[in-house]
């Protein structure tokens, strides 16, 4: 079988544009998205994602503020920028980066966010909504890989999707948007017994473990839609995904590939969800 590479990049590049467009009938309207990312301490992987994240924005149009505060700040410190954020009429998002140094409640600081202003989605009261089916902000890497899918034309519904993965962030969300869409779907993580006996039930199989090049081809259901959202340097310097992508070749119907599948999505979501509360906002909806 040949096996179809799901360009992610060039669906973010189509996304993105379309995005612009948006941000400029709210500049008709004088209104300018605007989005705050909080990073606290120096995660080397979290500098690279948050300079992706300004970056983007400044291309799309959108104000943003990038604040930093030392490892050694306290709690009480971020959650007092959080409050004035919230305020902040400037801003319509807020994502504070993760991991925290340790010592900080990723919990605590999620709940201090104005869940209209709640971009990635993390708030209790934005995942209640997901979860009733009726969301608001959806948490943008399992939002980017439903974009993905409809933009592939792949039926989702009746279809058994299988997620690897059980974070909040990513494999939990993910199982919800496919169940709303209309799949069976079973949620795994690296230490299901048998992972493979699972695996290869899968039409739909959205693997995001962390475990490089966990899903090998015996494990994957010939002519299933692969997505892979690992991405792991290795010792060489390499980037990998939690799929064998080579092993895959030729039994997936179709697969993201590491990097260029999921990962622009996620960045075109972030954007997305930040226009949307502009949007909001501005048809007096917005309120926290
Ligand atoms: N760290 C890794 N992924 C994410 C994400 O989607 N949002 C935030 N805030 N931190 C992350």
């Amino acid at each position: 079988m040949q096996t179809r590479i799901i360009d992610g990049n060039a669906i973010a590049r189509d996304l993105r544009v379309g995005l612009i467009r948006r941000v400029a009938a709210l500049a008709a309207m004088g209104v300018r998205p605007g989005l705050a990312v909080l990073q606290v301490g120096d995660h080397p992987a979290s500098r690279i994602y948050v300079r992706n994240k300004m970056k983007a924005c400044g291309e799309a149009g959108l104000y943003s503020e990038h604040i930093e505060l030392p490892a050694e700040a306290d709690e009480s410190t971020l959650l007092g920028r959080i409050r004035i954020l919230n305020q902040d009429a400037r801003i319509h998002g807020i994502l504070v980066q993760l991991p925290l140094p340790a010592g900080f409640s990723a919990e605590r600081v999620v709940e201090a966010l104005a869940p209209a202003k709640d971009v990635d989605g993390f708030h209790p009261t934005n995942v209640g909504l997901l979860t009733l089916g009726n969301p608001r902000f959806v948490p943008c890497t399992p939002l980017g890989v439903m974009r993905l899918i409809e933009r592939e034309e792949i039926d989702v519904q009746g279809r058994h999707a299988v997620v690897v993965g059980r974070s909040n962030i990513v494999g939990k969300p993910m199982a919800l948007l496919l169940l709303q869409r209309g799949a069976t779907v079973t949620i795994c993580n690296s230490r299901t017994p048998d992972l493979g006996a699972m695996t290869s039930q899968a039409d739909i199989l959205v693997v995001a473990a962390g475990r490089p090049r966990l899903v090998t081809a015996r494990m994957v259901k010939p002519g299933a839609v692969v997505i892979d959202v690992g991405i792991t340097r290795l010792a060489d310097g390499k980037l990998a995904g939690d799929v064998d992508f080579q092993s895959v070749l030729g039994t997936a119907s179709c697969i993201t590939p590491v990097p260029g599948g999921v990962g622009p999505m996620t960045i075109a979501m972030l954007l997305e969800n930040t226009v949307m509360s502009a949007e909001r906002t501005s048809a007096g909806r917005g309120s926290p």
